[in-house]
């Protein structure tokens, strides 16, 4: 057994790869019949250790695929090529309702892919593995530029494709949680987009107010004028409250022309013609609305529910004019994001504009619909705005189908992008090839 030990080849490929790209991870000269467990092993940023694993069985020849052969038992099971990644779950001792989210993007994701002898659950540390691959995801290509942007009253970032462009552009925005969030932008122009990551829940110490509609106008400015960006060619891309942001500008702003818009976890009840302050204190005098279960986790779809009928309540979807593509767990605890998609619907419907809508509909899939491969978070620990508080709300979603909408969502999101930004042509295609 030790020089079999000694002679087990672990390979993954690409060990360098994108975020959202699949990887193969081949044990080969292992005992015939012989089983095995492969694990992954990520230390995050904040320091905590996540950790999958999956139980196999080599074939006659002494070989493991990942990429076709069944797990038989772990943090997940069945044919699931990137299992290792999106079934990652944080070491049991750490503190609960961690998510795992890379700030710096400018550095790799880092996992080491080790392969125990037998049918392990746990304490691998304390064992040899019998082989071991370490493997980078990266949210930027070679190449793809990262470029602070602070002028004009701005916090964001922007990410440039590789090559002189000019490139469609795209303003990403993220939810209530605020903070400067990059991996999905970088991402983005990893596939041929320049894009904005743009923070607008930062109050300037200077003013200590919320910012106004038009700071996303400065925004949209800002990215239209930049010489590698094709100002025709301009998207919104929200989630959760971003998608308040997205569909307020599209439909409302004289400034902001779209060409396609994405709205994740989304919703278009908000006060129409009021600012990101109104939307905040529209929330809290339905406050009470909030629910928690039974382990104290925060439910808060119930705040934007019912769909109100009052128009001056909601962004009046039927005068958009650009492709809107909504993307939509069925599970989602934090948002209605369903009951808006069906009244979005209904609305565009009576508009006569329904045409310009695309549904993704998911079923048991919450709320942090995020890039490929990113492990699911079912609940976590959130500062909420409001309050300043840290609260654990629950996202909702069971992790299997959750991860598998992650996966069908992105694909289909460069895909709307790409049809309405580069017009079905793909000259990115050969940046997100391996690295
Ligand atoms: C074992 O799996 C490897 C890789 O999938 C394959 O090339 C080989 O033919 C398989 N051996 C048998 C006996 O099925
Ligand atoms: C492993 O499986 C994948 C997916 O089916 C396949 O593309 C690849 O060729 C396989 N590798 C080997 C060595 O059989
Ligand atoms: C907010 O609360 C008011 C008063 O209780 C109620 O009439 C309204 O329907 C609620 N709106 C939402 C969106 O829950």
């Amino acid at each position: 057994m030790e020089q079999r030990q000694c002679c087990v080849n672990v390979s993954v490929q690409p060990s360098r790869g994108l975020m959202d790209e699949k990887f193969l991870i081949l044990v080969k000269d292992v005992l015939p019949a012989s089983q095995l467990t492969v694990h992954a092993l990520h230390k995050s940023e904040d320091g905590n250790i996540w950790e999958a694993f999956a139980h196999y069985t080599a074939n006659a020849t002494g070989t493991v695929n990942v990429s076709e052969d069944p797990s038989l038992g772990g943090t997940y099971s069945g044919v699931e090529p990137m299992g290792l990644l999106w079934s990652l779950q944080p070491d049991p001792g750490s503190k609960p309702g961690l998510r795992l989210r890379k700030m710096n993007v400018q550095t790799p994701m880092e996992v080491v892919i080790s392969v125990y002898q037998g049918q392990q659950t746990e304490g691998f540390k304390d064992q040899v593995p019998l082989g071991i691959v370490l493997v980078e995801r990266w949210y930027m290509a070679p190449g793809v530029r990262r470029i602070p942007v602070t002028d004009r009253g701005l916090t964001g970032t922007i990410f440039l494709p590789p090559g002189p462009g000019p490139f469609p552009g795209i303003i990403d925005l993220w939810g209530a949680g605020g903070l400067l969030v990059e991996c999905r932008a970088a991402l983005m122009a990893s596939h041929g987009f320049a894009c904005l990551a743009l923070d607008y829940l930062n109050i300037p110490q200077e003013t200590g107010k919320m910012v106004d509609n038009e700071y996303f106008e400065t925004a949209y400015r800002v990215l239209q004028q930049d010489p590698h960006v094709l100002g025709s060619r301009i998207a919104m891309l929200g989630f959760s409250l971003g998608t308040s942001v997205t569909l307020k500008m599209a439909v409302y702003s004289k400034v902001v022309k779209l060409s396609c818009a994405v709205c994740i976890s989304g919703s278009h009840v908000q006060p129409a013609d009021g600012t990101m302050a109104d939307i905040f204190g529209y929330w809290s005098k339905n406050a009470s609305n909030i629910r928690f279960n039974k382990e104290n986790q925060m439910i808060s779809r119930d705040l934007l529910l019912p769909i109100p009928t009052d128009p001056s309540l909601k962004v009046d979807v039927g005068r958009l004019q650009c492709p809107l593509l909504l993307v939509v767990g069925e599970d989602d605890q934090n948002w209605p994001a369903y009951e808006s998609a069906m009244d979005i619907k209904e609305m565009m419907e009576r508009a006569g504009n329904n045409h310009l809508l695309t549904t993704l509909l998911y079923p048991n899939t919450g709320h942090l619909i995020e890039p490929p491969y990113t492990p699911h978070t079912r609940t976590s620990v959130f500062r909420l705005l409001v309050t300043r508080e840290m609260s654990m709300i629950l996202w909702g979603g069971e992790m299997v189908s959750h991860s598998h909408a992650q996966e069908d969502a992105w694909r289909k999101t460069l895909g709307f992008l790409r049809e309405n930004l580069y017009g079905n042509r793909n000259p990115a295609a050969t940046l997100s090839s391996h690295l």
